[in-house]
């Protein structure tokens, strides 16, 4: 039986690397990755391991009903239906990042976009960071409401949760991530200094369009 190990390594070295940039705290978020080339195999991060001792072997593998793949101890994320929603509604995302990140938090739990305050956001979300509607942890209703915000993007928030960050790959996504953070820092820093002016509308525009060329680069 395969074991997908090489994806299995990935997806820890990620899942450290989001934990070691203070994105999440203890077990908190989730990352996965589409397994190229097969049929419907999906590598996440297992459920409630702290990412300090996560090792390789612990990652799991699902399918496309979020059934294991792999006969192992660890259960896959509770927000295996998430990822699973994203990857059925996104051909164009093998990448998906769920981080606790404080910044985007602070926005999600005020339920405001993370509006084009930057030059580079746009271009690497596709649009302004939207937020989905609020649906508790690990439900159904929470992939549901994440696709819909997400369209064709690469980021939105979660209300009262987080952010999700998808992309071609892990380290797309994990950059983005980073970058979602800092704008949301940034606009949060911005709120609390008083005035703040948007990027114009045209450049606004133009920065969708040349999200949709570099979205597959
Ligand atoms: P898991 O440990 O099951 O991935 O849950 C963490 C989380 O952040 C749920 O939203």
């Amino acid at each position: 039986m395969k074991d997908y190990l090489e994806f299995r390594e990935e997806v820890c070295r990620y899942a450290k690397k989001m934990y070691q940039a203070g994105f999440v705290t203890g077990s908190a978020g989730n990352i996965s990755l589409r397994v190229p080339d097969e049929d419907n195999r999906y590598v996440i991060t297992p459920t409630s391991v702290p990412y300090e001792t996560l090792t390789p072997e612990q990652v799991v593998v699902v399918d496309r009903e979020g059934d294991l793949a792999l006969d192992l101890d660890y259960g896959p994320s509770v927000e295996t239906p998430m990822h699973l929603a994203v990857y059925q509604a996104r051909a164009d995302v093998n990448a998906v990042i769920h981080s606790h990140a404080v910044f985007s938090t602070v926005m999600a739990v005020l339920r405001k976009p993370i509006p084009p305050i930057v030059e580079e956001l746009v271009v690497y979300v596709g649009d302004e960071v939207r937020v989905a509607e609020y649906a508790s942890a690990g439900s159904d209703d929470l992939a549901k409401f994440a696709v819909q915000a997400l369209r064709e993007n690469a980021a939105i928030l979660l209300a009262n949760h987080g952010n999700l960050c998808v992309g071609k790959n892990l380290l797309k996504a994990f950059n983005l991530c980073a970058l979602v953070e800092k704008a949301a820092h940034i606009y949060i820093e911005c709120l609390q200094l008083g005035k703040f002016t948007l990027l114009p509308d045209e450049v606004v525009e133009a920065e969708k369009e040349m999200y949709k060329v570099m979205k597959n680069m």
